[in-house]
C-alpha cells in the first residue's frame, strides 16, 4: 500500500461523501472488521488511521447502526501502540465465557485480530493472531496480556475469522486466516480462543494473481432448504481481479469440522491469466475488497460489507477529510441458476427506509439508436430498477450520474454475454493512471431479458443484475451537477419493459 495521497479541494471532495454508505468523518479506512450483530446492534469496526486520511497507524474504527444504512461512528475501538499495528480480524460473543475474560454474568465479546508487530518490538517482522475483550457491548477493549495467541513465525499470516462450529457431537472455535503470499487458507481450532491447533489447509486455487487476504467460512441453505447446507470459503485477493487490482473470489463446498473440500476441480499452482472469467468472484467490478461477513446476524441471514475501494489507486481517490466508503451490506444466498449453484447478493436494507415517493417510471418503450435523458429522473442519489429485451443493438443500457452522453455506463452487450460499467466518461479519473476503465462481468439473459437494480451515490454505482446473480461495484467522481438519467442503444434498438427511478433521501 503506497501512501502517497493526491490533496483535494475541500468543497468537491466533500460533495463525494456518500449518502448511503458508511465513511469515517475525518479519516482513512479500509477493510470492515469484526462485523457483529449484538444485543440490537450491528457493530462495524474498521481498518482506521485515526490520525490521517490515507492509510498507516492502523487501528480498529468503530461505527453502530440498528438499520444497516445509517451508522454512528464512535472513538477508535483497538488502537495501535508503539509495538504493533492493529490489522484486520473478527468478533465472536464468547456466550459461554470460554475464553474466561467474562466478569460476574457478563459474557465477554472477544476480538481476534491481527498483531503487524513493528520494527523495535519483541516479535519484529511478524504477523500474528492476538486476542481484545470488551465487556461494555463492544464500545472499549482490553488487550489480552497473553498476546499473540497464536504466532507461526509468519511474515504474511494474517485475517483471522473466527467462527463457532457445531458438529453434532462437538462444537468448537475455528479460525480461518492466510498466508498471504503461500495463497494458502489455514485453519485452526480452539476450545478457549487462547489455544489454537492446525487442522487443515487449502489452496493455492483458482485465482492467485495476488496476495490472499481476508478470507470467510460460513454455511449457507442451497435453494433455501435449510437441511441442504453447502459451505462458502471466501477469499480476496490484491492484484489479481477480473478487472484488475483487488476483488474476492469464492469456493463452494463442504467443510466437515477440519477441511475445507470444494465440490468441483479447482486449478492449482499459479493463475492462467485466461481463466479468470471461469472462476467464481463475489464481486466483478473493482471496488468490492475484502469482504467479510457478520456473525450473530439475526434470523440466519448471512450479511456481508466490503471496503468499496482498489488498492490500485485507494490512496489517491480525490476525497478529503475522509477517505475510502464501505459497500451497502448484502445479503448472501445461495440458488441454483442454470444448473449451476451460485452465490445471490441483494441489499441487506431493501426496506426503502430512505425511498422518497417522487419516482420515475416508464414501461414499454423501443430505444432507436442514439441517447434519451429521461424526463424528471435526474438525481444523485437513486435506486433504479430497469429491466431490457435486447433488439438489434449491439449494447444499450443506463448512462448514470451524466450529463447529457457523458457519464457512467452500465451496459449489456448481449452478443458477447456482457454486463459492463464503463467509468471512463464518469467525472475526475485523472488522480490516478489506473482509475479510468471499462469493465466487463459475464452475465446471460434470464427469460429473454435482461434485469438490473443499480444504487447510486455522490461516489459510486453498485449493479445488482438478475436479482443479484451477478453484481459489479465501482467508485464515480462526477460534477454535483451531472445527475441526468439516460438510456442508449446503440447500433440498433432495445425495449425498456420497465424501468423506476427512485429518489433516496
Ligand atoms: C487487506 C489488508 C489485510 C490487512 C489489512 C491492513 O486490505 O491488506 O490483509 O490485515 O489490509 O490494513
Amino acid at each position: 500500500m503506497d501512501t502517497l495521497a493526491s490533496t483535494p479541494t475541500a468543497a468537491t471532495a466533500e460533495s463525494y461523501r456518500p449518502a448511503l454508505h458508511y465513511t469515517a468523518k475525518n479519516t482513512w479506512l479500509n477493510d470492515p472488521n469484526g462485523l457483529i450483530f449484538h444485543e440490537g446492534v450491528y457493530h462495524l469496526y474498521y481498518q482506521n488511521n485515526p490520525l490521517d486520511n490515507v492509510w498507516g497507524n492502523m487501528s480498529w474504527g468503530h461505527a453502530t447502526s440498528t438499520d444497516l444504512l445509517t451508522w454512528t461512528e464512535h472513538p477508535v475501538a483497538i488502537a495501535c501502540d508503539a509495538n504493533e499495528d492493529i490489522f484486520s480480524g473478527s468478533i465472536v460473543y464468547d456466550r459461554r465465557n470460554t475464553s474466561g475474560f467474562g466478569s460476574g454474568s457478563v459474557a465477554p465479546l472477544v476480538a481476534i485480530y491481527t498483531s503487524a508487530f513493528k520494527p523495535g518490538s519483541p516479535y519484529e517482522g511478524v504477523q500474528a493472531q492476538s486476542l481484545a475483550y470488551s465487556l461494555d457491548g463492544g464500545h472499549t477493549w482490553t488487550k489480552y496480556l497473553g498476546n499473540p495467541v497464536l504466532n507461526r513465525g509468519s511474515a504474511e499470516f494474517r485475517d483471522p475469522k473466527v467462527f463457532r462450529y457445531d458438529g453434532g457431537t462437538e462444537s468448537y472455535w475455528v479460525m480461518v486466516a492466510v498466508e498471504a503470499t503461500d495463497f494458502q487458507v489455514v485453519l485452526y481450532r480452539s476450545d478457549d480462543l487462547k489455544h489454537w491447533e492446525l487442522l487443515s489447509t487449502f489452496g493455492p486455487a483458482n485465482a492467485t494473481g495476488g496476495v490472499w487476504e481476508c478470507p470467510d467460512l460460513f454455511p449457507l441453505p442451497v435453494d433455501g432448504d435449510p437441511e441442504n447446507l453447502k459451505w462458502v470459503l471466501t477469499v480476496n485477493l490484491n492484484p489479481g481481479g477480473p478487472n484488475g487490482g483487488s476483488a474476492g473470489q469464492y469456493f463452494l463446498g463442504g467443510f466437515d469440522g477440519t477441511t475445507f473440500i470444494p465440490d468441483s476441480t479447482v486449478t492449482e499452482g499459479l493463475q492462467d491469466p485466461d481463466r479468470l472469467g471461469e472462476y467464481q468472484w463475489l464481486d466483478w467490478g473493482r471496488d468490492y475488497y475484502a469482504a467479510v461477513s457478520f456473525s450473530d446476524a439475526p434470523d440466519n441471514r448471512r450479511l456481508m460489507i466490503a471496503w468499496m475501494n482498489n488498492w490500485e489507486y485507494a490512496n489517491h481517490i480525490p476525497t478529503a477529510p475522509w477517505r475510502s466508503p464501505m459497500s451497502l451490506a448484502r445479503e448472501i444466498s445461495l440458488q441454483t441458476s442454470d444448473g449451476k449453484l451460485c452465490l445471490v447478493q441483494q441489499p441487506a436494507n431493501d426496506r426503502g427506509g430512505l425511498a422518497d415517493p417522487e419516482s420515475f417510471c416508464l414501461s414499454g418503450t423501443t430505444m432507436h439508436d442514439g441517447v434519451q435523458v429521461l424526463p424528471g429522473a435526474a438525481g444523485t442519489v437513486q435506486r433504479i430498477d430497469v429491466s431490457f429485451t435486447p433488439g438489434s443493438a449491439e449494447e444499450f443500457g443506463l448512462i448514470l450520474r451524466g450529463d447529457g452522453a457523458k457519464g457512467t455506463r452500465v451496459g449489456i452487450r448481449p452478443g458477447q454475454a456482457t454486463l459492463l460499467v464503463d467509468r471512463r466518461e464518469s467525472g475526475r479519473t485523472d488522480f490516478h493512471p489506473s482509475f479510468s476503465s471499462k469493465d466487463t462481468a459475464p452475465i446471460l439473459a434470464r427469460n429473454g431479458s435482461y434485469d438490473l437494480t443499480v444504487f447510486v451515490d455522490h461516489c459510486s454505482v453498485e449493479v445488482f443484475a438478475q436479482d443479484g446473480q451477478v453484481t459489479m461495484t465501482e467508485l464515480i467522481f462526477p460534477a454535483e451537477t451531472s445527475t441526468d438519467v439516460a438510456v442508449y442503444a446503440a447500433a440498433g434498438t432495445a425495449t425498456i419493459n420497465s424501468i423506476k427511478v427512485t429518489q433516496l433521501a
